[in-house]
Order: C-alpha cells, then structure tokens, then sequence
C-alpha cells in the first residue's frame, strides 16, 4: 500500500490549536493552564487514550497504571497523549446487564472522539462489552485507532486445581446445590478463582471478543493473548502508543482495516477459538458499522466448516488462556488455520494480517490443535430456524452434551426470572429428562438488555438424579464461559410477540442441531388462535436511557444495535464548528 505522510496543518487537532484567533487562544491557554507547554502540542498529533478504568471495573484495575505505558509510547514517537476516561462497563457489577449499555459507550466513544481535538485513539478494554463497544464508537467516528486488550487474568487455583472464569463457578456451584462440596471449599474457590488482574481467562465473550478484535486487524500482532499480569502486556501498551502516532501520519483509518476480508477473518478465527454465543451478536454489530451486511446465515456457513481448535473451556475440557498463550497464542491458532485466512486483510501495522504467520511458534499443539485433531469437528456456534425462531437462535454445539443434538420433549415454560426461579425447584412441576426448560420476556426489550440468563440452572430434582444437562430455551443470552444444551438469542423475542410468546407448557419441542431446526409442534390454526389472544406487554421504561434503548434497539439476529447508530442511516455527522 502507499503510504502518505499527512501534513501538520491537515490533522484535526489542528484546527483547535493553531488558527491565530479568540477560540484557539483559549484552547492553548487552557493547556497552558494544565502545565502544557507549546513545544507538547506544536507540529504533533494529539491522542486519545480512552480508558475504562474505574474503581469497580476488576478486569481493568491495571488500566489505571497501564495507560502510563501507552502514553509513554504516544510520547516517544512525538504524539500528545491525552487520556479520555469512559464507562467501564464491569460486567459482574452492572444491573440488569451491561448489554443495555453496550451501544451507550459505543455512543460515548463515538462522541468523545468527535468532539475533542483527537486525530487518532488507543482504546482500552477487554470486559466483554467494552471491546465491540469501543470498536464500534470507533469505527463511526473513522479516525485511525488501536484496540488495546486488557489481557486475560491468571489461571484460578483451589486446592491444587486450575479453576476457569465462569465456567468453574457454575459448575461448582451445581455441586453445592446438589450437596457435594462444603462451606470451606466453596468459600476456598470463591477466593481462588480470580486472583489477578485482567479479564476471564476461559474462552467467554472477553477473550472471544480480543481475539476478533485482533483476527479484524485492529490490534498489535499476538496482543490479545498476553496475560494482564505478564511484563509483555506493558511492553505491548506502550507499542499501542507508539503505533497509534505513525498510524495518524499514514491515515490508517479504519474503513481501509475493515473490509470485508477482514470481517470473514474474523468469523473464522471466532469459530475456531470456540467463540462465546455474544460474540455473533457483536460480530454482526461491528461488521454492519463497518458497513460489511454480515447475516447469521453467514456466521452458520463458516460455522460449519472450521473445527474448533483453541482447547480452552467452555468448549475445551482442560486449558485456559494462560496456557494459550503459552502455547503460542492467537498467532499461533491462526497459522493452524493456513489458507482459510484471506491474505488481503491488513491489521494496524498497515501489513497483512497474514504476514509471517507460517513462522509462528507453535509450542503445544494439545492447547492449539491442528485442523487434523480439533477439540470439535464443526464451529462451536450453530443457527437455528423454525417455526418457534423464524429469524434465528444460536445454540453451542461444542458445550452441550451430544445425546441433546436431537431432542424432542415437553416445554415447561417460565414467563420471567422470577417465574423460572419459583418454577425451577418446585416439585409440583413436573421435570424429567426431557423436559425442555423455556425462560421468554428476556430479550433486548424484555430482558430488558437480554441479560445473561440462557443457561437456565439445572433444577434441583435432575441435579440429584445426577444429571447435569438438558434442553433449555431462551431469548436470552448466556456469559461466555457458559456451557449446555441452551438454545439461546431466540429472534423475534416474546416480549414483541415472537412465536416464543405463543409456546405453552406441555407443547413438544424439537431441537435438530444437525438439521438448525428449532419447532413447536403446535398446528397453525392454534398458533393463530393463540397470536389473536396475545395481549402485548407495556413497555420497560418510560423515561431515560432506557426509554431511548426501547425505541432503537434492534434484534438478536441485527447485532442489537441502534438503528441510528447504523451505518447508512442518515446524512454522515458533521466534523464540530470550533
Ligand atoms: Fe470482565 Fe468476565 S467479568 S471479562
Ligand atoms: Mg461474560
């Protein structure tokens, strides 16, 4: 590709703080004011830094020291950094779910890029929603940027054993309920399981979400492995810094990352890692802001051709994202996939994503298998249509047990959370087997937010019976580190009158993950004659931002994002007067 310098005069940043007049005297005052001296600022692209540091953000807590790096980095290649502190989204703290707020730091990226005097980003985060929704705020506002990933957390240790984010925590706690493990143990993995910095080390949505991040090209090579706590993770921020400066001067702006090429990458290494089911939520959003119309059908398609072959539960059995790093990383996981990648895409560095990746070290193909011996034979997400999702639900073939590929039972149906928790321990309900559990009025507005609810706990009478596995359905999501038979993403969602609204409990229900069937077996006519008894719910809010969420949001199978927000819609915004 051809690389251009831009001048001085022509950076945005520029324009704030030049011009011999009123208004640019106060910006330069003011940074006078904060101790700046011309010299920081003359002839130098400014730099936002957006942090999603906070007090109660643990996956970011380094944040608040990490930034030093990036801005040292910013420093030496003769940027002005400027750090632009943003929602921090912790997804264990935020109620009902940080989803409802996903597209509000998308906006605030968005926002805060255009209205201060930035020519470029490095954008800090790696919680599950920070990353699509700092990649989307982004790629609208079309500035060059660098996605930097928090890094996932140490491996979790109890007693000897390696404990995984999430996936470890449900596990466990089932045996609590089925009352195998005591107080004391349970109190030593509570302190066990997140001892160090840094985002979920199982392959959930924070580690799915990094590695898209990186396999779309929007990060350093191999930056979305590293460990939080591993010195490289420092050395890695300040490159960010570094880059973002160069990136600037060659107008690497998003939209030449961000081509389609680049998006099918993406899906390819997702389906490889054995993605998190929030991740096709997120792909499909940042791929239509990039103006790339990615469809679930997509997703299935590449889906169904690429194994799995990062071993890291959920999907894997043993490993966790210490040991892929170890192992080689995401390099690594994409040299395994040789010519499935497109060699057009370009990353950061304005070279192919592709570049040097058949030297990648490879140091344990049982962590990051070759095609010949995947950990799943097809792509750990699965789409499903039928008359109960005429638009689509996703399942996680790779995490549920393979007697529950083809299923038919009955539903017992909870129309809420409080519902479900009354109906699921309840012995007047009767559960078997092949009970298929349906939780609805969960989605993006009846959630609202579609919180993380899809993997429905096991009730208390199968759990005795020494089961630990069966059919449940939802327009919910379910966490990343979740495993089981959960259909999940049921689109449309009951609360806007999806068929899920018409289900009873007793209909039968059937899964064909091999044929990505969902069905009711409920004739037409009933359907009908339950459709013309429907009575629509009133809305969640009435007020605030969640009255601005009810009317924009879209569904499941759109990416959940505003319509507003959308590329295409409307004239493009405006550069501010100043
Ligand atoms: Fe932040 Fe899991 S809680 S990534
Ligand atoms: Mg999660």
């Amino acid at each position: 590709m051809t690389m251009t310098r831009k001048a001085y005069a022509d950076l945005r940043s520029a324009r704030w703080m030049v011009p011999d007049d009123q208004r640019s005297f106060g910006h330069r005052s003011r940074a006078m004011q904060m101790g700046y001296d011309p010299a920081d600022w003359e002839g130098r692209p400014i730099v936002a830094i957006l942090n999603t540091w906070s007090d109660i953000q643990p996956c970011h807590m380094h944040f608040r020291d990490r930034v030093e790096f990036v801005k040292r980095g910013v420093l030496q290649a003769g940027g002005f950094p400027i750090e632009l502190p943003a929602l921090s989204l912790s997804e264990n703290f935020v109620k009902p779910t940080t989803m409802l707020y996903r597209n509000l730091l998308a906006m605030e990226t968005e926002e805060l890029l255009r209205s201060h005097p930035v020519d470029g980003a490095v954008l800090m985060g790696g919680c599950d929603k920070t990353t699509p929704a700092l990649v989307m705020g982004a790629i609208s506002m079309g500035l060059p940027f660098v996605f930097l990933p928090a890094g996932p957390m140490l491996r979790g240790n109890y007693a000897g054993k390696f404990l995984g984010s999430g996936t470890d925590g449900f596990k466990y706690w089932d045996e609590r309920r089925a009352g195998t493990i005591s107080q004391e143990e349970w109190q030593g993995i509570e302190g066990g399981i997140a001892r160090s910095y840094g985002h979920c080390m199982t392959m959930g949505t924070a580690s799915t979400m990094t590695a898209i991040a990186e396999a779309m090209g929007l990060t350093l090579p191999g930056a979305s492995s590293i460990p939080a706590a591993d010195a490289g993770h420092q050395r890695m921020s300040t490159r960010c810094g570094r880059r973002i400066v160069g990136m600037i001067w060659e107008d690497l702006t998003p939209d030449r990352i961000l081509t389609p090429a680049a998006v099918t990458n993406a899906v390819t290494v997702a389906m490889a890692t054995g993605c998190s089911t929030n991740a096709i939520i997120h792909l499909i959003a940042m791929a239509r802001r990039a103006g790339v119309p990615l469809e679930l059908d997509d997703l299935d398609r590449i889906g169904r051709v690429t194994p799995v072959i990062a071993n890291i539960r959920p999907s894997g059995t043993t490993y966790l994202m210490e040991d892929f790093y170890y192992a080689g990383g995401l390099r690594a996981l994409m040299r395994q996939l040789g010519d499935r990648l497109d060699p057009t895409a370009i990353t950061v560095t304005g070279r192919p994503l592709t570049e040097g990746l058949s030297d990648a070290p490879i140091w344990n193909d049982d962590v990051i298998r070759p095609l010949s011996n995947p950990v799943y034979h097809e792509g750990s997400l699965a789409v499903l249509k039928g008359n109960l999702a005429p638009s689509g639900a996703v399942i996680k073939p790779a995490a549920c047990d393979p007697k529950f590929h083809r299923h038919t039972g009955p539903a017992l149906v909870a129309d809420s959370y409080p519902d479900l928790k009354r109906i699921i321990d309840d012995p007047d309900w009767p559960m078997t087997p092949d009970t298929v559990l349906v939780l609805r009025n969960a989605g993006p507005l009846g959630g609202p937010g579609m919180p993380e609810w899809g993997m429905i706990p096991m009730p208390k009478a199968l759990l005795r019976l020494g089961l630990r596995d069966m059919v449940r359905i939802s327009d919910a999501r379910m966490s990343g580190t979740s495993f089981g038979a959960c259909v999940l993403h049921v689109a449309p969602e009951a609360y806007i009158g999806g068929p899920l609204a018409l289900l009873r409990t007793g209909d039968l229900v059937t899964l064909d993950i091999p044929g990505r069937r969902l069905d009711m077996e409920v004739s037409d006519a009933d359907l009908a004659a339950r459709r013309a008894a429907w009575v629509a719910p009133a809305p969640r809010y009435e007020r605030g931002y969640g009255y601005l969420f009810g009317r924009h949001i879209s569904q499941a199978d759109r990416g959940c994002d505003f319509d507003f927000l959308e590329t295409g819609f409307g004239r493009p915004v405006d550069e501010p007067a100043i």
